[in-house]
C-alpha cells in the first residue's frame, strides 16, 4: 500500500517535472484578414479557404483570424490599419487603391476595359498584374494575388436604360477618380461611401443609386431597396490581396513558402468560384422579385459606350498612359 502511495506520488512527480522541462509550445503568428463584403461571396469564400490552407500547409505555425463585413474595419480604415500593422492582410477592391497614392489600379475602373473574365485574366493573370502589384512595394506593401469579382450592374429606383436616365441622380461609388468621371460623364452626382454604409443610404434615399456586381448587391440586401437595375455590365469590380510588407519579410522562409502555397490555391478557388457565384446572386434577386433587371439592346448600349469611353482618355494623365496601354496590349485579341 504504502510502496503503491510512493509510486504513485513519484509518477505524479515525474510528471510534472517533464511537463516543467518541455518548452511551451511556440504561439503560432496571427495573420488578421479584414475585408467589408459578407462571407458568402468570392472575397469571403476566398479568404475563408486561405485561412484553412494556410494552417494546414504551415502545419498550425499560422493562426488566420478572417474579419468580414466591415466588422474591423471599413473601407479606408483597412489600408490604414494594414500600413500600421493593426492587420496583417486584406483584399480591397482595385478601386480603392488610390488614397494609398497607387492611382494605376484605377485602370481597372475604366468603363469597358475587359470584354470578359478572360481578357480580365490575361492582366491580372499576367505580366502586367505583377507589375501592378510590384508597384505597391513603394508603399510598404506586397501585394500577393488578384482575387476575382464581376462585372457591374447600375441600379436606382427608376429604369436605367439611356445616359439621360442618370442626369441628377446621386449614385455611390468607391474611392476611385475613373468611377467619379463615370459617373459625372452619365450626368449623375458621384457619392464617395464606404460599403458598409451603402445599404441604409439606399434605404435613406441618401442616395439614389449604385453600382455592384451581382454578388455584392445580393449579400448587401441592396436589391431590396432598388426597384430597377441594368445588368449593364459595363465595368469589372475585383481585388487586390495585399500584406504588410514588413510582417512579410518577417516571416520565417518556410512559413512564407507555405503561406504562398495556400494563397496560390485559395487564389485559383476564388477564381474559379466568382462566375457563377455572380450568375447565382443575379438568378437569386431575380426570383426575390425585388427589383426589376433591364438588359439594354444593342443600340441602348452603343449610347452608354458613347458616353463612357471617352473616361478613357479623361483619366489617363492619372492612371498614367503607360498603364492604359499595357492593359489594352494585353487585351488584344
Ligand atoms: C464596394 O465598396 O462596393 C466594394 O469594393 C466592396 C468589395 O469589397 O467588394
Amino acid at each position: 500500500m504504502l510502496t503503491r502511495r510512493i509510486l504513485g506520488a513519484l509518477v505524479g512527480a515525474t510528471a510534472l517535472s517533464l511537463a516543467l522541462s518541455v518548452p511551451a509550445l511556440a504561439e503560432p503568428i496571427v495573420i488578421k484578414f479584414s475585408h467589408v463584403v459578407a462571407p458568402d461571396t468570392p472575397k469571403g469564400k476566398g479568404a475563408t479557404k486561405f485561412e484553412e490552407l494556410a494552417e494546414k500547409y504551415t502545419n498550425g505555425a499560422v493562426d488566420v483570424e478572417v474579419y468580414p463585413n466591415s466588422q474591423l474595419y471599413k473601407d479606408k480604415e483597412e489600408l490604414e490599419a494594414l500600413q500600421l500593422g493593426a492587420v496583417q492582410m486584406l483584399a480591397p477592391s482595385l478601386a480603392k487603391f488610390g488614397p494609398l497614392g497607387v492611382q494605376d489600379f484605377e485602370v481597372f475602373d475604366l468603363p469597358y476595359i475587359f470584354k470578359d473574365y478572360d481578357a480580365l485574366h490575361t492582366v491580372t493573370q499576367g505580366d502586367v498584374g505583377k507589375m501592378l502589384l510590384s508597384k505597391l512595394e513603394a508603399k510598404g506593401i506586397t501585394g500577393l494575388a488578384f482575387w476575382d469579382n464581376g462585372f457591374k450592374i447600375m441600379s436606382a429606383n427608376s429604369p436605367l436604360m439611356t445616359p439621360d436616365d442618370f442626369l441628377g441622380l446621386k449614385m455611390r461609388i468607391q474611392s476611385s477618380k475613373v468611377l467619379e468621371a463615370e459617373m459625372n460623364a452619365l450626368g449623375a452626382v458621384p457619392q464617395v461611401m464606404a460599403f458598409s454604409e451603402v445599404y441604409q443610404a439606399l434605404q435613406t434615399g441618401v442616395v439614389d443609386g449604385t453600382e455592384n456586381p451581382p454578388s455584392n448587391m445580393f449579400t448587401q440586401k441592396m436589391n431590396e431597396v432598388q426597384k430597377h437595375a441594368t445588368i449593364s455590365n459595363h465595368g469589372y469590380l475585383g481585388y487586390a490581396v495585399i500584406v504588410n510588407k514588413q510582417f512579410w519579410d518577417g516571416l520565417p522562409a518556410d512559413v512564407r513558402t507555405g503561406l504562398e502555397k495556400a494563397m496560390a490555391e485559395s487564389t485559383d478557388y476564388a477564381n474559379g468560384i466568382a462566375k457563377e457565384e455572380n450568375e447565382a446572386a443575379l438568378q437569386a434577386m431575380k426570383d426575390a422579385g425585388k427589383t426589376e433587371f433591364h438588359e439594354l439592346t444593342a443600340e441602348e448600349r452603343a449610347a452608354w459606350e458613347e458616353v463612357l469611353t471617352p473616361v478613357h482618355d479623361e483619366m489617363a494623365g492619372r492612371i498614367g498612359a503607360e498603364t492604359i496601354a499595357a492593359v489594352k496590349a494585353a487585351t488584344a485579341e
